[in-house]
């Protein structure tokens, strides 16, 4: 027997191994392209011929393939045995895949979690690295030597395992709000001669600015009052109608700074003029509560 297994050793899955493996963990792997897990082999984990084999080498089994099909998929053609297996979901997805998943994995006897990976593999087994997990509580404590493995911080979000993906969802609108914010910044900063390793300098500088956007942002939509002197939705517009043009001519097509300046004027073509930017939030708001597809998941 080994201490832990890992489906799927992709960039995150090989992370993983080799991160649980160096904390002195004993560790199987199963990968569909065999190349890829015998990569691990010179590091001392065990790489199996079949998922069901790889699965019977352990008590924890930790998922890292593309996705929630692909998992089902494996599953189901390997159809392992999973009695007294605690089965931990990492791929990416919506809420609405981890009850069908769990169904299958608690079918065949075996227990299931929720995890998600908010970080790069390189950061998997140093203190950057971050991730969540829902569930029992004593699973949580069960996966202790895989958590202190990966490292970092580790945050159990409670008993209902489909938080753990809204959860993910949202960090991850982020993170392309973020890329998407770069690779615009990257076409503009290379269309105005401003090498981006010069911006790049002063990015930290910002770090409170973006805390305080957070911060002021949030206190706003929770009371509901939108008013805030210090950047008023008048500011943004003229800056936004620049910064259109410009995209343009940096060759940016369908543009978020264009989609921004719309809303900034729609929300001025309703009589808003000193409030927060933040005030854009109550369309969507107002547009998903007049529609007829609400969220399945509630929330914490
Ligand atoms: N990379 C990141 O920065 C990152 C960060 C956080 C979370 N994640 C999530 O981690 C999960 C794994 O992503 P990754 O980045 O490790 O991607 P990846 O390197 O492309 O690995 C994908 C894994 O899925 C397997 N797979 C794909 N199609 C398959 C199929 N039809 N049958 C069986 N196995 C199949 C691959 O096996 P083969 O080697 O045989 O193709 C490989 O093990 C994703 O859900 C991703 O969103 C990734």
């Amino acid at each position: 027997m080994t201490d832990v297994t890992v489906i799927g050793t992709g960039v995150i899955g090989s992370a993983v191994a080799r991160a649980c493996a160096r904390s002195g963990l004993e560790v199987s792997v199963w990968n569909r392209t065999r190349e890829r897990s015998d990569a691990l082999v010179e590091e001392g984990i065990r790489s199996h011929p079949t998922a069901a084999g790889a699965v019977a080498a352990s008590p924890i089994v930790l998922m890292c393939l593309l996705n929630y099909d692909i998992t089902h998929r494996v599953i189901g053609e390997a159809s392992p045995d999973l009695s007294g297996r605690l089965v931990v979901q990492n791929a990416s997805g919506t809420p609405e895949n981890v009850l069908p998943l769990r169904e299958r994995v608690e079918a065949g006897n075996g227990v299931y979690m929720e995890a998600a990976i908010l970080n790069y593999p390189d950061a998997i087994g140093t203190e950057d690295c971050f991730t969540v997990y829902g569930g029992a509580a004593e699973d949580f404590e069960r996966l202790k030597g895989v958590r202190s493995a990966l490292g970092g911080r580790q945050a159990y979000l409670g008993a209902d395992p489909t938080y753990v993906k809204a959860y993910h969802v949202v960090s991850s609108a982020f993170y392309y709000a973020f890329i998407n914010g770069f690779l615009e910044c990257s076409a503009i900063a290379e269309a105005m001669g401003v090498p981006l390793a010069d911006f790049a300098e002063s990015v930290p500088l910002y770090d409170p600015g973006f805390q305080n956007t957070i911060e002021v942002g949030l206190d706003l939509i929770k009371r509901g009052d939108y008013t805030y002197e210090q950047a008023p939705l008048t500011s943004h517009l003229d800056v936004l109608d620049n910064l259109t043009g410009i995209a343009e001519q940096a060759g940016i097509d369908r543009s978020y700074l264009g989609v921004m300046r719309e809303r900034v004027r729609e929300a001025m073509d309703r009589g808003y003029r000193r409030e927060h930017i933040a005030v854009l939030t109550t369309w969507f708001r107002d547009r998903r509560e007049s529609s007829a597809g609400r969220m399945p998941v509630g929330g914490r």
